[in-house]
């Protein structure tokens, strides 16, 4: 099951988030621009930078508990915490826990597989969704955020080789 938009807003929002009937919330430009000046992953984009971010993007919010990648399921978005926290549950384990400035969901854009990992929301989550068909124009668009995106992706590869290493020491050990 893919994540859907929840109809519900959560209870983080500043003065100029007006809501609509439903209460979901409709955020001005200003504060649209503001969650993303916080993301950590933007930080040192300029005005113009975030404008063409939250252009391609849409903010969501998500109580806790959400299902927000399934595995083995398509995957249509990619996600980037604004507030709150998820846990990753890989094929092989728990892949740890994502905060603020985060991202995940990349994979099935990039490769077009199916989600890797399941993905909850440990905490009501705001989250900045970058749908497929505009995905690759952010990447075009934002070439200092393709920079850190790889750095991480990186990261992330080192991690799981650095625990597949620890993994086989401890069954060579037996
Ligand atoms: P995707 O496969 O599209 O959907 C699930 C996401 O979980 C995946 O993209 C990555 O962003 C993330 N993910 C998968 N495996 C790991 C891992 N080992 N550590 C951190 N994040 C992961």
């Amino acid at each position: 099951m893919e994540f859907d938009q929840p109809g519900d807003s959560l209870p983080f929002h500043d003065a100029d988030e007006a809501s609509t009937d439903a209460g979901a919330p409709v955020l001005s430009r200003g504060a649209r621009i503001r969650h993303l000046q916080r993301v950590p992953l933007f930080t040192g984009f300029d005005e113009p930078e975030l404008r063409r971010v939250a252009a391609l993007a849409r903010i969501v919010e998500s109580p806790a508990g959400t299902v927000v990648t399934q595995i083995g399921e398509p995957g249509e978005s990619f996600f980037i915490i604004i507030d709150g926290t998820v846990a990753v549950r890989t094929p092989v384990g728990a892949g740890g826990e994502m905060h603020p400035g985060d991202f995940f969901g990349e994979m099935s854009l990039l490769d077009g597989e199916p989600r890797s990992a399941t993905v909850v929301a440990t905490t009501d989550l705001r989250l900045l969704v970058v749908d497929r068909s505009h995905f690759w124009r952010l990447l075009e668009e934002t070439p200092d955020l393709v920079g850190r995106i790889l750095t991480i992706l990186s990261r992330r590869v080192r991690q799981l080789e650095q625990t597949l290493q620890t993994i086989l020491r401890g069954s060579n050990a037996t």
